[in-house]
């Protein structure tokens, strides 16, 4: 099993307040081939680690701590050098395809600007690749000539895969993409990512928070709570035995397995006294 990213005493702050930890010595690794789920409540810092990995934290935020990719510590990289990671060995899939896809530019020329970018593609080679791309992800290849806004949910967020899965990248992050979805059209996107990964051997970052889509696709989890993670396992300890708190916390707001789609706010006068 080849460790393909770690994260060592990551921290986020914004600039204005640096003793607020948004995201508070995170440290973690993932492998190749292995999908790894964050999960945590709204505002538990999972996105902004995601963000951090990919040096698109927003400029009123600051972090520190090490992204070691492949070996190298690309949180050290300036803009120039990072482009050339991002899209190419690392893709991201965001939680709101509408607000990621250019609603005034077909979704075959957005698949086509990666593959353009990065690995040069032009021509019949970029048709092609263009068309290999959108039947992968099941979409007809006839559809490149769509705009965004001619297909559907869940066909906007397999065009989002893949422009995200283009050039082939080592990692793949997708930060809660199946949550705008239904449950069937999500189920088949958690499926199609599922394969892909399999097939490409890619290693994936998944953020979510619910449990129901962690015992779906997850190998090993991570749990943050207020920007710490509290606990990281494989997919069977942390659900089945889970040792912090909030994670129990968490798990005790599913009813049962077939409930786990299910979570409610957490009782937090009750995490404290667990806690303590
Ligand atoms: N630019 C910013 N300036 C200040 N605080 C921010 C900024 N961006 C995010 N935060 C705060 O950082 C915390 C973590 O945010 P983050 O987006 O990582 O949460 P999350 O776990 O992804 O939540 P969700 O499940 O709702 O997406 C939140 O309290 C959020 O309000
Ligand atoms: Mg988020």
């Amino acid at each position: 099993m080849t460790e393909i990213l770690n994260i060592q005493h990551l921290n986020v702050s914004p600039k204005n307040d640096v003793t607020r930890m948004l995201v508070n010595h995170a440290s973690f690794t993932l492998s190749t081939g292995k999908t790894t789920c964050i999960v945590g409540e709204s505002g538990s810092g999972k996105s902004l680690t995601a963000l951090t990995i990919m040096g698109l934290l927003s400029k009123q935020l600051q972090a520190s701590g090490h992204v070691i990719f492949q070996g190298q510590d690309i949180s050290k990289l300036d803009d120039k050098a990072m482009q050339k990671v991002r899209g190419a060995k690392i893709g991201m899939i965001f939680q709101e395809p509408m607000t990621s896809l250019n609603p005034v530019l077909t979704v075959g020329y957005q698949i086509g600007e990666p593959l353009t970018a990065h690995l040069g593609l032009k021509g019949t080679t970029l048709k092609n690749r263009i068309s290999a791309l959108l039947q992968q992800v099941g979409i007809p290849p006839e559809r490149a000539d769509s705009y965004p806004d001619e297909l559907s949910g869940g066909q906007r967020q397999r065009v989002m895969i893949a422009m995200s899965i283009a050039c082939e990248p080592a990692l793949l992050i997708a930060d809660e993409p199946t949550t705008a979805l239904d449950v069937t059209v999500q189920a088949q996107v958690l499926k199609l990512l599922n394969e892909l990964k399999t097939r490409m051997n890619m290693a994936m970052l998944f953020i979510t928070h619910d449990f129901g889509v962690v015992a779906d696709i997850a190998d090993d989890v991570i749990v943050m709570f207020r920007g710490e993670i509290v606990e990281t396992g494989t997919c069977e300890q942390v659900l089945h035995h889970p040792q912090h708190p909030y994670t129990k916390a968490l798990l005790a707001c599913v009813p049962d397995a077939e409930g786990l789609k299910t979570l409610k706010p957490i009782d937090y006068a009750w995490l404290k006294e667990v806690a303590a």
